[in-house]
């Protein structure tokens, strides 16, 4: 008999959570799953959502949430994961998780499934899902990488106000209508750009180039992790120096999907563009948007609810044999956050690994 799952996902009412929700029943034949456990914070009690047409009410996550629970999706923040997650471990359970708490620690896996999926058989318990902005970055370098070698990768991102979640889209949604009345935004600027910080400001007609806290090294921490990520999954190293990764990140007014501007240079100075974009072309997961006669290029408004990444754009650097630049856009919520966190999931139910 197929193996059925009890399955949790924790943050189940945030901007992530109900998009796992939505991509977790669409893969019912590949997870199947027996029982669902919604769970968020205690505000959130009592509230009903559904699941497979059937009702089911979110419960408030504790420890003993997990009983019983073989597959957890997780997307409530970075304190919640420490916290409970190594209780969903202790009681069995296999998480996969969409925050940066474990990250960056050597026994927890760093996987996007088309890129790495072999790190998932390393697993102890907790898989992490990479960043948004670094997950659709991987998904062109990786084949650039296997193909052609890669040297350094030079990134600037127009992130969408939705990875910072929903309550993020809502204030870019109100300051937008402050603006078109006439009214101030600023009383409205209460989360970005991130929530711990001193000062808001509103992102409504605006560019903000901080991305989570701003470090004493002069990066923010989502460049930071945009950096060290980049290696981990390429190179199982965090800290890898055999491909140079920089990056500048900035939150740009659009409610959902990444854009990402990319520089890189590769070992194969005979590869042309042409041979960039077959090899990106055929990479699973990825679609190639690249047809400047026919201005055919990637975009967040295109790119929203598909679970693919798109790359277009894709041009020599004239003056640089063996650099190019492309553009690259998903749903940083879908490919980004939710999609890549079933997929994960899946991926381990077909291995074999839970
Ligand atoms: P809640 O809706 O009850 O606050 P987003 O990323 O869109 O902001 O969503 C965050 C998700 O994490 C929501 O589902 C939220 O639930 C959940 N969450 C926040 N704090 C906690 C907590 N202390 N315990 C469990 N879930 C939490």
């Amino acid at each position: 008999m197929t193996k059925q799952y009890n399955v949790a996902i924790l943050g189940a009412t945030g901007a992530v959570g109900t998009r796992m929700i939505e991509q977790l029943q669409m893969e019912l034949d590949h997870i199947p799953v027996k029982g669902i456990k919604l769970l968020a914070s205690k505000r959130s009690a009592g509230k009903v959502l559904e699941f497979n047409g059937q009702p089911v009410t979110v419960e408030e996550a504790t420890p003993d949430s997990f009983d019983g629970v073989d597959i957890v999706l997780s997307s409530a923040g970075g304190s919640v994961s420490k916290k409970l997650l190594p209780e969903a471990v202790k009681r069995g359970a296999v998480c996969v998780d969409n925050t940066s708490a474990f990250r960056m620690e050597p026994d927890v896996p760093l996987v996007v499934p088309e890129v790495n999926p072999q790190e998932l058989a390393n697993h102890h318990g907790i898989i992490a899902n990479p960043n948004c902005s670094t997950i659709q970055m991987v998904m062109a370098l990786k084949p650039i990488y296997d193909h052609f070698g890669l040297n350094q990768v030079i990134v600037s991102t127009y992130q969408a106000a939705g990875g910072a979640g929903q309550s993020a889209i809502d204030e870019l949604l109100t300051e937008s209508q402050d603006y078109i009345n006439g009214e101030d935004m600023q009383k409205d600027a209460k989360i970005l750009p991130t929530k711990g910080d001193k000062k808001h400001y509103p992102l409504a007609f605006n560019l903000l180039p901080q991305i989570d806290v701003l470090e004493d090294s002069g990066y923010s921490h989502e460049e930071w992790k945009m950096i060290h990520e980049t290696k981990k999954i390429l190179l199982n190293d965090m800290d890898a120096s055999a491909i140079k990764v920089t990056a500048t990140c900035v939150r740009v007014p659009v409610p959902i999907s990444h854009g990402e501007s990319v520089y890189v240079t590769v070992d194969d100075r005979d590869a042309t563009a042409d041979d960039i974009k077959r090899v990106v072309a055929d990479f699973p997961g990825v679609v190639l948007q690249d047809d400047i006669k026919h201005q055919l290029y990637p975009q967040p408004l295109t790119a929203t609810g598909k679970r693919e990444t798109f790359v277009g754009r894709i041009r020599p650097d004239y003056e640089n044999p063996g650099a190019f630049n492309m553009w690259i856009v998903a749903d940083d919520l879908l490919k980004g956050a939710a999609w890549n966190t079933v997929e994960n999931a899946e991926t381990m139910v077909e291995q074999g690994l839970i």
